[in-house]
């Protein structure tokens, strides 16, 4: 069943209301249809539902295990992912491969996207009509593929995820769990911050040791 995404951000019976960037908004649930990945990517198409569409190269959904047990999230494809159509391919990329690595994990069995799948002009950060067009499709991503801990990298991705209008800042609410939808979530610093601020690697690293020891007691059961 063909289903955009105005549709897949309407409100189902029984769902709570919550916010995003300052103004009511649906986490959507995911139609109960969707079973493969591939299913979700031929629903996005050849997608037109946001202004991002007229200057895109590529589309970037995603890629990575659809069995991940951790799912990375950042915000939206830059310059070397819209030329590829691979998500974190850039020099972010190449950082959050050495974070993925230090985690003793591969890259092909972690799953990695974004809250928009478009590359925003000159990097800017999604606007609000942007993020509602597109992440009812990261929603039923996450819904299908199920892992067992998220990291949202940087504000964008926390704020999407979390419907949180009131996260001013990523500093202040990394470091600890969250609840999406039952899985536990870590809002962590973007790797492309860290570029230009090394010092907060540290921080970066105590996450993800959070995120490892999370991974490990994981036995299936949810938050
Ligand atoms: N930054 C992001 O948020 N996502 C990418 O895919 C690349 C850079």
């Amino acid at each position: 069943m063909t289903m955009d995404c105005n549709q897949a951000a309407m409100t189902l019976p029984g769902q709570r209301q919550d916010s995003l960037f300052g103004e009511a908004f649906s986490l959507p649930s995911p139609p109960p249809t969707d079973k493969t990945l591939e299913e979700i990517q031929t629903d996005l198409g050849d997608c037109q539902r946001c202004k991002l569409a007229k200057h895109r190269r590529h589309i970037v959904f995603g890629e990575g295990s659809p069995q991940a047990r951790l799912v990375f999230v950042g915000e939206g494809p830059g310059a070397d992912e819209d030329a590829t159509g691979r998500p974190f391919v850039g020099r972010a990329g190449q950082l959050l491969d050495k974070i993925i690595a230090a985690m003793g994990l591969r890259r092909e069995a972690v799953y990695i996207c974004n809250v928009v799948k478009c590359r925003p002009p000159e990097n800017r950060t999604p606007e609000r009509d942007e993020v509602a067009a597109c992440v009812g499709f990261l929603h039923r991503q996450l819904a299908v593929i199920g892992p067992d801990v998220i990291v949202a990298l940087g504000a964008s991705a926390a704020s999407a995820l979390l419907g949180d209008p009131k996260l001013s800042s990523i500093s202040k609410i990394r470091g600890q769990f969250h609840d999406y939808r039952g899985i536990p979530l870590m809002p962590t610093f973007h790797p492309a911050y860290l570029l230009r601020s090394p010092d907060k690697k540290r921080e970066v690293w105590d996450d993800m040791k959070q995120v490892m020891a999370k991974l490990k007691a994981s036995t299936g059961a949810r938050l």
